[in-house]
């Protein structure tokens, strides 16, 4: 998100405009919470993770009593465009902030990548490589101790990151909330490849994947260790659980997630001075594009059949 922010800043400088940073995005915009951003504010923040600005669940954004009081602020700050940057809550509440005037452009930015129309939300591939670099690491202990290991990575109604991560770190098996499973068709095939030959078995859990697998599980345990103690239940094989967790959401932005954010930073500037509003920036193929706002939030962003295709016919060979 930074790439993004030190773009979109110094594309408005560039231009000619003020540049207002607004700290912890909606929390911050209704409690006044702002500073004139110079391009000075932005140096040296390329390689950072996070965002400078700071981030905040704002759940209470949805009220419209609360988005009202957001619109006055902008205007008494003399605001007039703004571009948010963030997942599916800070997009919809941008949608919302359009419906009520407010000349918004949304940047997408979240490592579940599940935002309709654009193929990349930015750190969805840092999240990707940092997800593969752990089951490789993991790997070499599955296979040096003929062990199954599951691997719970983040995507809390998803399964894009599941399915690139399991794909590319070369899992057995990939479990998403998009398609069901069946655990003890998943164990006979475990045991099946012990059989002819596998020294180890990793399977890529989605922690949006609903389960509950009995009175000996709770239900707040995550579906990693739900999966983990059935494998082991069923096939009496040791099964170690590993759940990623927010290291995904940390280190060091590949150079696709900083070339994205640079791009949609300047792009998202450059349609509110043009007028264009209402929009999302995104890519589509390899085309920097502007979609409409509600259109983005209303849709939900199907999985790649053809790679999920692709990941169920290796599964298990
Ligand atoms: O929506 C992005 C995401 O990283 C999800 O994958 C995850 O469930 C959630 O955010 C974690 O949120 P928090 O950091 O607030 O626990």
């Amino acid at each position: 998100m930074n790439a993004a922010i030190r773009s979109a800043t110094r594309t408005a400088l560039y231009h000619g405009l003020s540049v207002v940073g607004i700290y912890r995005g909606y929390q911050g915009l209704v409690e006044g919470d702002m500073f004139e951003m110079s391009s000075r504010s932005v140096g040296d923040t390329i390689q950072r993770a996070g965002t400078m600005l700071r981030s905040a669940r704002c759940p209470e954004f949805e009220s419209y009593e609360v988005q009202k009081r957001a619109v006055e602020n902008l205007a008494a700050s003399g605001i007039d465009g703004l571009v948010v940057i963030g997942g599916d809550g800070s997009l919809r509440g941008a949608a919302a902030l359009s419906k009520l005037g407010v000349p918004t452009v949304g940047i997408p930015a979240t490592v579940d990548n599940d935002i309709a129309c654009t193929d990349y939300s930015l750190g969805f591939d840092t999240a990707v490589n940092t997800a593969v670099d752990a089951i490789t690491k993991i790997r070499d202990t599955a296979s040096s101790h003929g062990r199954n290991n599951v691997v719970e990575v983040m995507g809390r109604d998803t399964g894009h990151l599941a399915l690139a991560a399991g794909i590319a770190g070369g899992a057995e098996y990939i479990l998403i909330p998009e398609k069901p499973f069946d655990i003890q068709e998943i164990c006979e095939g475990i045991e099946r490849g012990y059989a002819s030959g596998k020294t180890h078995c990793i399977i890529v859990v989605a922690e949006g994947v609903g389960g509950y697998f009995g009175p000996d599980m709770s239900l707040y345990d995550s579906i990693g260790f739900q999966i983990g103690q059935q494998v082991r239940k069923r096939t009496g094989l040791q099964t170690r659980v590993t759940v990623l967790g927010h290291i995904q959401r940390g280190g060091t932005p590949t150079v696709k997630d900083r070339l994205l954010g640079t791009m949609f930073g300047s792009r998202a500037v450059e349609a509110l001075i043009h007028g264009d509003t209402s929009k999302i920036v995104g890519l589509s193929g390899n085309w920097l594009c502007l979609f409409d706002i509600e259109e983005v939030v209303s849709k939900r962003k199907p999985i790649d059949e053809e790679m999920y295709r692709v990941a169920t016919l290796l599964s298990g060979m």
